[in-house]
């Protein structure tokens, strides 16, 4: 069906561990999340999304532990809460050889590793999947990871994403300007594979950086992966209108995603991107089946497996303050995080008591929960993206596979029908079925600026 309308965007929204947004459902006995140190796990999730037509699989990732709350990662290791975590971005591969269009979102911190090597990782995986990588650019907020990577501590908040552009700007160097478009020439007869004329070294003496050498990788279709950005405080919106395509935002109703998707369209508008730079996802949680009763007996069926206790600590991590600490009722002091700004900010602009977050966790988590039939939940998301002003969704896992499959089979064919679904998929990589501008980074973009013969 061709239609003009707006169509709305789907990731499922994963992470290579057991506990991952919704605590204490991989206690339900249909869940099979405990499965996902095995590939057959994550090739029949690959096949199932792409099956709904899935934009992508976003995958969170952590560098670190849980143990803000109540001062120890007891509970983090007993509800499995993002511990044990493998790493996300070798599924890749094996998803990718099962799949031809199912984009892949992959969550990395970018103060864990020097950029020359991770310039090359992601090269890689842009080279395997043909274009179709996406890399999630995170700064940290856990004091456990900084101290087990070898520092102190976590560095000064905005101090993280300071350290974060120069990291780019060495990225950028790498993917687009140390090799020209024509470098590789592959001619055997006249034995050259690759012209050094057309190769380069990058010069990068930064603040924090320095890198001196040539890209190890080819260029590869999209050469920068489509960049994903989660994290909306003030330096961090600032951080997402320089770099980010795509925005991964946590909102509590469709006028608070609208007032954060505004806020950062005109961020990005402000650098000279032009209006229609970004994709803005909110995440959600989608509990649906054949018939309205069957949502709401399923809904109360996850209810009872879920633990709103694990989604608390989860939550004192992200915002670096220990609920364990509080009675039920008492008011919460919310100072000036370290951690996660943005997330202090919900929970302070509400006056959220440790009772209200656990209200908030019931399914384990605080991600808004929309139950209800497939034409019940499609009318509530269209109403997001209109009033939201958003994109699309990273939805969350509760039950796995199944609540994939539900969405799949009970919304997707109601959102086709109203014309705000894809029936097929698009084009090339990533970026260009998410933008329809093309597989490389727009003109706009500050990594462009780096292109080949311009970078220095
Ligand atoms: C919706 C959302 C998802 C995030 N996912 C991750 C993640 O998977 N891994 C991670 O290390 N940080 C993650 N973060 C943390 C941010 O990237 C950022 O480092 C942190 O929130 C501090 O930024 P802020 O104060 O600007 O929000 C996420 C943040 C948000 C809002």
């Amino acid at each position: 069906m061709t239609t003009d309308k707006k169509q709305i965007l789907f990731n499922a929204f994963g992470m290579n561990c057991v506990g991952h947004i919704n605590h204490g459902l991989w206690t339900h006995p249909r869940d099979q999340s405990h499965l996902y140190t095995t590939l057959p796990y994550w090739t029949s999730l690959a096949r199932t999304l792409e099956r709904g037509l899935f934009d992508g699989l976003f995958l969170a990732d952590i560098i670190g532990v849980y143990d803000v709350y109540g001062g120890s990662a007891d509970l983090t290791l007993r509800e499995a809460i993002q511990l044990p975590v493998n790493d996300p971005a070798m599924l890749i591969s094996a998803m990718a050889a099962v799949t031809e269009n199912l984009g892949f979102g992959v969550t990395a911190n970018q103060s864990a590793e020097a950029p020359y090597l991770f310039a090359r990782r992601f090269s890689t995986l842009d080279h395997l999947t043909q274009g179709r990588i996406g890399w999630n650019i995170v700064t940290g907020y856990l004091d456990s990871a900084a101290r087990a990577l070898g520092d102190t501590g976590l560095s000064e908040h905005d101090s993280r994403y300071d350290r974060a552009d120069d990291y780019m700007e060495v990225l950028y160097k790498l993917w687009e300007g140390s090799w020209a478009d024509n470098a590789v020439r592959r001619d055997k007869a006249a034995r050259i594979y690759a012209d050094p004329a057309r190769v380069r070294p990058i010069a990068h003496d930064g603040p924090y950086y320095r890198s001196h050498g040539i890209h190890l990788a080819e260029p590869s279709r999209q050469r920068t992966p489509l960049l994903y950005q989660a994290g909306t405080s003030g330096r961090g919106r600032a951080f997402a209108a320089r770099h980010g395509e795509c925005i991964f935002i946590t909102a509590t109703s469709p006028p608070a995603a609208r007032k954060t998707a505004r806020q950062l369209r005109q961020e990005a508008a402000d650098a000279g991107r032009g209006a229609d730079a970004l994709r803005i996802f909110v995440g959600i949680t989608i509990v649906t089946g054949e018939t309205d009763a069957i949502a709401r007996e399923k809904h109360a069926d996850y209810l009872a497996h879920a633990n709103p206790e694990a989604g608390l600590a989860h939550f004192s991590a992200s915002t670096g303050i220990d609920f364990a600490q509080y009675d039920l009722d008492a008011p919460i002091t919310y100072g000036v995080s370290n951690a996660s700004q943005s997330a202090v900010e919900v929970a302070r602009a509400a006056g959220w008591t440790r009772r209200r977050i656990l209200e908030e966790a019931a399914l384990g988590g605080r991600y808004p929960v929309l139950v209800g039939t497939g034409a019940e939940v499609a009318t509530a998301l269209g109403q997001w993206v209109e009033e939201g002003e958003i994109d699309g969704f990273n939805i969350t896992r509760t039950v796995v596979p199944e609540s994939y499959e539900d969405v799949i089979d009970h919304i997707v064919p109601v959102l086709q029908e109203r014309g705000l679904y894809k029936t097929a998929y698009g084009e090339g990589s990533f970026r260009n079925r998410l933008f329809g501008r093309g597989d490389r980074l727009p003109d706009t973009h500050v990594g462009a600026s780096h292109r080949w013969p311009s970078a220095t």
